[in-house]
């Protein structure tokens, strides 16, 4: 059978939402669209144009900011303020929430504009990833806190892959579909069928090995544990690639913390690994819990780890269920 939905039934279709939420909800995914194919056309040309290298400043994360880290930055959050329906915006690229004003029934939204970036120079695959929290009934005089409260309920999660072809990926947390951007007409069309991860799938291993003498012995013993089982290591260093290629054959994308920098192991400071909770962890944790899958930050599920900071970085393990069940009872066990 030949089921594609479109955006609009997509949102129709969405659990749980009011008919204010609904409009916001879409008027948002709208934006991502636009966003997404300005997006594919300007990475296109980026190497004609000189923009894939850096930028000349450093984010808020310590990391260097590539030309396209802010480009997207720029676009994502005018299509999202031209929606008219994103309270509170929070991006990688920010230290700080910004207020886009929005309108009834509006969001707060969690950004990673660019995904991947160090993937930019040689032309790799990148991604965007977007979640969307319902603003808690209380206000909160400070932003930061405003979005913390949303944080518990994260309404729809999104992301764009700009690689062989542009695809956008959504779920409201029911069900995950997929729409292919047709350069000729400027739309993403749908896919005919709902994503889940294949029951019977590949096991495909995401993992950056040469990280591993820092992790902690259980990340580590899991490692050693793949030794000579079968599996397939696949790890392109793009969040949004390795989570689709795994989504759509199976398997598991693994970026855990670091041992603490004082311990007797090789460890640095981030003992919370490098993956951002409100705008990489959080929306895969839902498209993967809606596709079958699940996510954990090591111990609990990627959902229910409190947010304590908007730029909280944690452990992340994610993809086929039964996988990430294996990781749990390997690391668990001594
Ligand atoms: P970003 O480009 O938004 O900073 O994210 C990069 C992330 C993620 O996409 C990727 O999986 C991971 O960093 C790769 O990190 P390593 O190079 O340390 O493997
Ligand atoms: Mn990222
Ligand atoms: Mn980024």
């Amino acid at each position: 059978m030949d089921d594609r939905v479109s955006l609009d039934d997509l949102v129709k279709g969405a659990k749980g939402l009011s008919a204010e939420e609904k409009t916001a909800a879409r008027r948002i995914l709208l934006a991502i669209s636009s966003g997404g194919r300005e997006m594919a056309q300007l990475l296109a040309t980026g190497p004609l144009r000189g923009l894939t290298g850096a930028a000349g400043a450093v984010n808020v994360q310590g990391e260097e900011v590539q030309a396209f880290d802010e480009i997207a930055q720029e676009v994502f959050t005018r299509t999202l303020r031209e929606s008219a329906s994103v309270a509170l915006l929070v991006s990688e690229e920010r230290a700080d929430p910004e207020s886009l004003g929005g309108g009834t029934g509006s969001f707060h939204v969690a950004m990673d504009p660019l995904d991947g970036s160090s993937n930019l120079a040689v032309s790799g695959p990148v991604g965007s990833i977007f979640c969307a929290y319902r603003p808690a009934p209380s206000k909160s005089a400070d932003l930061a806190p405003e979005v913390l409260a949303s944080v518990a309920a994260p309404v729809m999660a999104a992301y764009v892959l700009y690689s062989v072809s542009t695809l956008l990926v959504v779920s409201f947390g029911s069900e995950v579909r997929q729409y292919a951007l047709d350069p000729s007409r400027g739309e993403f069309l749908p896919l005919p069928g709902a994503v889940r991860f294949p029951e019977k799938g590949s096991r495909m291993i995401s993992l950056n090995a040469g990280n591993a003498s820092r992790w902690r012995e259980g990340d580590q013993r899991y490692l050693r544990s793949l030794d000579g089982t079968s599996y397939t290591a696949r790890y392109v260093g793009a969040l949004v690639m390795d989570f689709h290629r795994n989504l759509l054959k199976g398997g598991l994308y693994l970026y855990p913390g670091d041992l603490p920098k004082e311990s007797k192991g090789a460890g640095t400071a981030h003992p919370e690994g490098k993956l951002r909770l409100l705008y990489e962890a959080i929306p895969m944790a839902l498209i993967a819990r809606a596709a079958g899958g699940e996510a954990v930050d090591g111990h609990r599920p990627i959902l229910e780890v409190p947010p304590v900071h908007i730029h909280q970085r944690v452990p992340l393990v994610v993809g086929t269920a039964s996988l990430v069940a294996e990781y749990l009872r390997i690391v668990s066990s001594p």
